[in-house]
């Protein structure tokens, strides 16, 4: 039985980062909205209650049911976790009077509570929370203090149920780590042995047994996470599994043929479905964005659809979804805004009328990158930037037509081969060309040229909510521009996009 660590979401912006940080232990633990956790058997060695946008004295609060917790297995409660189990058990909660956001230093710390074992006095924490507890109810006991807050942790006594009104998932609480590997390892006795390795072998495992001898078929991209789901696939089932790889004219340059190359020396059993001609057709005079999306999308179902057909007897079809867009989908606060419709092939399983598998869907992007070394993927693999399904049909933004995705594909090609030939590519999340619908005058010797403006985007980011743009070095980009403008027939000026997410969004479409 795999133990776990549960963390209960109450809604809070940080409940994903717990669940990453209790990962980075080796300790496996999932995270359910408060109000829809599965039964508390033996597997789960404890619960961490997380913040959330709420104050407890709303009548709106998330109101948790901790009758099977609170006192039975270890408990840890985060900010709202925390001050609701002061609130209804007996303490107050306030509105805070004081500055409770930003950093604080622990000024007291109780060293014989196990919580805080090798953490200094005076630990930088992090606060976010407009409320803060007043008062304890009688059987709870302060185990830290801050100059501004009295109670920023308690234990209660008789049980193995904390709370703190800091944040130890971020990374300004400089020994969160050490706290919450604490909790997890010396509180709830979790033994750190949930590593890709052992990930591996008990997914393979289980799918062996989900799948038997069934066919599955699963799209391949090229990117990070149908790669590792085809290749765990692989490992389970062999030759059941086949992979369908379809090239949407909207690939950078020599992607399809080099990435069904290395499928292929990987051993899969992978198709490669040439369809440009159907999607440049399709998307003949389309300028909207959304527009574009849904033929790109509409195209890629119908041409995978027949491909799947032409296996017999298909049963399954597997899809690389991760972690994060599992949550996402049953969050407490309702499927988010952030997730787009078109990350992912919707409506393909209904349409193909296939039962659904998804090996990955409990991994977190990083540890897809980390599963995936584990199975031998090759690091160029691994280390790919993200790269939007759409493609190029979204970089270019106007209509989109073969002669200008000629252009863009070998205007990309110059500023991405040169960020490996710079040694930048790792230093950048992402990186991409965008082909404006603007033309410029330009002077080529005696002739006076109107052609085509592209600007060059690269970021960095964690996960694509939020990014900055690189400060590429000044040489890097003249010879990157000088290489565009001399060798891309059609392109005679390049710019440099400098503007971070948010306002401004990666992609221009
Ligand atoms: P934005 O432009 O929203 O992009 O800042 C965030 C991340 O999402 C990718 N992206 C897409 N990926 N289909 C995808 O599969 C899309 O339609 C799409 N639009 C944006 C973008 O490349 C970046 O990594």
């Amino acid at each position: 039985m795999q133990e776990k660590i549960l963390i209960l979401d109450f809604g809070s912006q940080y409940t994903q980062l717990i669940g990453r940080r209790v990962r980075e232990l080796n300790i496996y633990c999932e995270i359910y909205p408060y109000n829809k956790y599965p039964e508390i058997d033996e597997s789960v060695k404890g619960v961490i209650l997380s913040g959330s946008p709420f104050s407890v004295r709303d009548e709106k609060g998330p109101k948790p049911d901790l009758s099977k917790i609170k006192g039975k297995v270890p408990l840890l409660g985060v900010c709202y976790g925390a001050q609701y189990m002061v609130h209804y058990f007996g303490g107050e909660v306030q509105p805070s009077n004081s500055r409770e956001y930003g950093r604080a230093n622990l000024g007291f710390i109780d060293s014989e509570i196990d919580l805080f074992k090798e953490v200094t006095l005076g630990s930088q924490v992090w606060m976010s929370h407009g409320d803060t507890i007043e008062y304890l109810p009688e059987s709870y006991k302060i185990i830290a203090s801050t100059g501004d807050v009295k109670n920023a942790a308690y234990k209660i006594d008789g049980e193995t149920t904390y709370g703190i009104q800091f944040h130890p998932e971020v990374y300004h609480t400089t020994e969160g780590k050490q706290m919450l590997q604490n909790f997890a390892v010396d509180i709830c006795g979790c033994k750190q042995d949930w590593t890709p390795d052992s990930f591996v072998e008990t997914t393979v495992a289980l799918l062996k047994e989900k799948l038997g001898n069934d066919k599955v078929v699963l799209g391949l991209s090229g990117g990070v996470d149908s790669t590792v789901a085809g290749v765990l696939l692989h490992q389970a089932i062999g030759k059941n599994l086949t992979c369908i790889f379809v090239d949407n004219g909207l690939l950078r340059k020599n992607e399809f043929e080099s990435v069904l190359d290395s499928y292929k020396d990987m051993g899969l059993n992978v198709i490669g479905v040439d369809a440009k001609q159907k999607f440049w057709d399709d998307l003949k005079g389309i300028t909207d964005p959304e527009g574009k999306r849904k033929v790109i999308g509409r195209d890629f179902i119908e041409v995978f659809d027949v491909e799947a057909h032409k296996i017999k007897n298909v049963k399954w079809l597997a899809q690389g979804t991760i972690y994060p867009d599992v949550i996402e989908s049953v969050s407490v606060n309702g499927p988010s805004a952030t997730i787009k419709s078109h990350h992912n092939v919707g409506g393909l399983p209904e349409k193909m009328h296939l039962k659904v598998v998804e090996p990955l869907n409990l991994l977190f992007k990083d540890e897809v990158r980390r599963v995936g070394k584990a199975l031998g993927i090759r690091k160029e693999l691994l280390g790919r930037h993200p790269f939007p399904g759409p493609g190029l049909g979204i970089r270019i933004l106007s209509d989109v037509t073969p002669e200008k995705v000629r252009m863009l594909q070998e205007a990309d090609a110059i500023f991405i081969n040169g960020l490996r030939d710079w040694n930048l590519y790792d230093d950048v999340w992402q990186a991409g060309v965008m082909l404006l619908p603007v033309q410029s005058v330009g002077v080529m010797g005696d002739e006076r040229t109107y052609e085509n403006v592209v600007a060059l985007r690269a970021v960095m980011s964690t996960d694509g909510m939020t990014a900055d743009w690189v400060h590429l070095p000044y040489d890097f980009l003249a010879k990157t521009s000088n290489d565009i403008i001399n060798k891309v027939r059609g392109i005679n000026r390049v710019v440099y996009d400098i503007s971070s997410k948010p306002p401004a969004t990666i992609e221009w479409e």
